[in-house]
């Protein structure tokens, strides 16, 4: 199983080792536009190989999309990160003639693949593979959700005072600071509804961390985070290569289902072998659904400023 992580920056590297550290891909190919930059991060992780037990290949290429040819999966981190202060909506100018560019240099080289977008505005960007491609739609996935989770899990734990292990969560809406849906009626320690053990408004701060999560650490790094979304990729890549049938909150291009259309948007699906195996449908509360649907609303919004 072969596996293309275009964009060799701190989170496609970090893709790239999180996938060979779980050893269930036969080859990833690492490609960036900037000369010897793959290559070199491909050669320094393969030297990992032996000390790590993994016997995934990894090699590195200069914009080479010949080299991509019959990946199974290909995700799609290319582009430019945001900086303290900065929206993932700002970013679209610049991000959206190179993921379109990505995509379609993907597609030529290998027609039966599926598409993990991870470049910021994530939700538009993946869209926009959408409008701009003939894939279809159980084969692009946007990836936020998974990330926005694990983030919300971390939070919860914090609060809980109790191993990560122990708490259950899911994120679902607009991967953005304000679009972002943490479930804490449905977040579970041990099957246990959270609300038994933190108090409401603990709960509310725990909410407004994971949303920012993001933020707070572009804050602190300078730049956008890399090994949570590392991470969370390489989850969504191993559910689709050993055909899993996971749940993930991932976004995807809606047809009615949560009463949205014409938008990809994170809620909860099933991966598997074909990408997108199942959306699957919860029922929301009223709170809940009027949450997406200012999410979508922001994400249209978005998703106007594209030149399609
Ligand atoms: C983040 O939230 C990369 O959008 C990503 O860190």
């Amino acid at each position: 199983m072969k596996v293309t992580v275009v964009g060799a920056g701190a989170v496609g590297a970090s893709c790239a080792e999180y996938i060979a550290m779980k050893n269930f891909a036969s080859e990833v190919v690492l490609l960036d536009i900037k000369e010897g930059v793959a290559e070199g991060k491909a050669m320094d992780l393969m030297q990992t190989a032996s000390l790590n037990a993994f016997d995934t290949r990894i090699s590195g290429s200069t914009n080479d999309y010949s080299k991509t040819a019959d990946s199974h999966v290909a995700v799609i981190t290319s582009g430019i990160p945001r900086k303290p202060g900065m929206t993932r909506e700002e970013l679209i100018g610049i991000n959206a003639g190179i993921v379109k560019e990505v995509a379609s240099n993907l597609i030529k080289h290998s027609p039966e693949v599926i598409i993990i977008v991870v470049s910021n505005p994530m939700d538009t960007m993946a869209y926009l593979v959408h409008k701009t491609t003939d894939l279809p739609k159980n084969r692009i996935i946007g990836m936020g959700g998974a990330l926005d989770s694990a983030r919300f899990k971390f939070r919860l734990a914090e609060a809980l005072e109790c191993p990560i292990s122990d708490v259950d969560g899911m994120v679902l809406g607009g991967h953005s600071d304000t679009g972002m849906i943490p479930l804490t009626r449905l977040a579970t320690r041990n099957s246990v509804p959270v609300s038994k053990f933190i108090k409401e408004d603990r709960l509310e701060q725990v909410m407004e961390d994971t949303k920012v999560g993001g933020a707070t650490l572009t804050k602190l790094l300078g730049t956008s985070a890399w090994y949570a979304p590392g991470a969370a990729v390489s989850g969504l890549v191993q559910a689709i290569a050993c055909d899993q049938k996971k749940m993930f909150p991932c976004s995807v291009m809606l047809e009615g289902e949560y009463g949205l259309s014409d938008i990809s948007i994170g809620v909860p699906v099933i991966l598997g072998k074909n990408g997108i195996e199942e959306i699957v449908e919860i029922d929301l509360t009223d709170a809940e659904k009027s949450k997406m649907k200012e999410s979508a609303e922001a994400v249209k919004k978005t998703n106007d400023l594209l030149e399609l």
